[in-house]
């Protein structure tokens, strides 16, 4: 009898062109660009077509942005959820025709008008002449952003647009995968991104460093967690054995921010807080190497730009629909459906002639 793939943990489960993740060297191919290189050079847009499109197509979300602004009436209470990724769920469930840009659009005028609502402050409508990354900053403050905070953004986009078969892809590639639409392979994706060990931790991970407060009380805040068998949210990956390669990239966004006088601040406490929790991690589990991920850093550098933490899961979504858009692309090139087997581990059939999963 076969043993279960617990975790599905090393199983592959499609061929992909769109990224590559190693988690033993801590590198991470988007589109076969390094993250590191793309992540400040290029624009979300260009990661957009990357993907989805192979590059072949130039690709503009500002029209989409517009047509979702029209969908907002439409929308009944799908926006005043109180968490927001409820509300993206309820709300791009609703896009019809889910061509990738007509989401990606949707995706951010939503997550804007959301955040906005919750705030009690009146939804901005989109300015489809601009940037990507630079109109969702302005939806969500209210005003025109700098340009080092929408180049930070930016580089926030590009850097979590992709990463290999992460559970909220998996999913969208299921759906996909059925013959259903683009739609609803979205839609299922936002409700696994929303999970707290997925795209839910980067506003804990805030909570944890507003709990700290200073470096010198990091170490013991973290041992009496720990001791408390909760984990420590922004550490520790799935795949990654070493520091998650995009923690650094955006460590160093957040540095030329601050190196520019914008943001909070926050990075000297972060990274006595990281130091911190490697330390009592490395303790406590020698033999599973329990590194910084790219939440860690997301919080910081989303807080940085000014985004409220409520709105950090939603912004993740904001990116991620580029990988899952392509992804689901990739899976109707395949055509096969995705429909893995389960043990039975239940109660013998009435025969009493045992587990039908135990026959030879
Ligand atoms: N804090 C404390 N302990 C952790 C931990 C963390 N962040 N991450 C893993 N561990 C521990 C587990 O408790 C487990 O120990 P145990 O066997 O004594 O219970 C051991 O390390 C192995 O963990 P496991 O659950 O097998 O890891 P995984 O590959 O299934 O989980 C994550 C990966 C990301 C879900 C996990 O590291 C985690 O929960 N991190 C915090 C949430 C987070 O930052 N999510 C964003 C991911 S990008």
């Amino acid at each position: 009898m076969t043993a279960t793939a617990s975790g599905l943990e090393g199983v592959v489960v499609a061929d992909t062109e769109l990224s590559d993740v190693d988690g033993a060297a801590g590198r991470l191919v988007i589109a076969g660009r390094d993250v590191e290189s793309l992540a400040g050079a290029a624009t979300f847009e260009d990661v957009f077509s990357r993907l989805v499109y192979a590059g072949k197509r130039a690709v503009s979300l500002g029209e989409a942005r517009r047509r979702a602004w029209q969908l907002l009436p439409s929308l009944g209470d799908a926006l005043r959820a109180s968490d927001g990724m409820d509300a993206l769920r309820a709300s791009i469930a609703r896009v019809v025709d889910g061509e990738p840009e007509e989401i990606a659009g949707a995706m951010a005028t939503f997550a804007a008008a959301w955040s906005r609502t919750r705030d009690g402050r009146p939804p901005v409508a989109p300015d489809p002449a601009l940037g990507h990354a630079a109109d969702c900053l302005r939806m969500i403050r209210g005003e025109a952003a700098p340009s080092s905070l929408v180049r930070a953004l930016d580089a926030y986009l590009v850097t979590v647009a992709d990463h290999g078969m992460n559970a909220s892809t998996f999913v969208a590639r299921v759906i996909a995968s059925t013959g259903s639409d683009m739609t609803s392979s979205v839609t299922g994706a936002i409700g696994a991104l929303k999970g707290p060990l997925h795209g839910g931790a980067p506003g804990p991970v805030l909570d944890m460093l507003d709990a700290i407060g200073a470096p010198e009380r990091a170490e013991a805040w973290i041992r009496a967690e720990i001791a408390a068998g909760r984990r420590i949210m922004g550490m520790g990956h799935r795949i990654y054995r070493v520091r998650d390669p995009r923690a650094a990239v955006l460590e160093r966004e957040i540095q030329k921010l601050e190196g520019a006088g914008v943001g909070g601040g926050r990075l000297a406490l972060a990274r006595a807080v990281e130091k911190a929790a490697e330390r009592v991690l490395a303790e406590r589990h020698p033999e599973r190497p329990l590194r910084a991920n790219v939440e860690f850093y997301t919080a910081v550098l989303l807080e940085a730009v000014g985004l409220p933490r409520a709105a950090f899961s939603p912004t993740f979504a904001v990116s991620r629909v580029a990988g899952w858009c392509a992804h689901v692309v990739e899976q109707r090139r395949v055509g096969r459906l995705i429909r893995p087997s389960s043990r039975y581990v239940g109660a013998p059939g009435a025969d009493g002639r045992g587990r039908l999963s135990d026959s030879p």
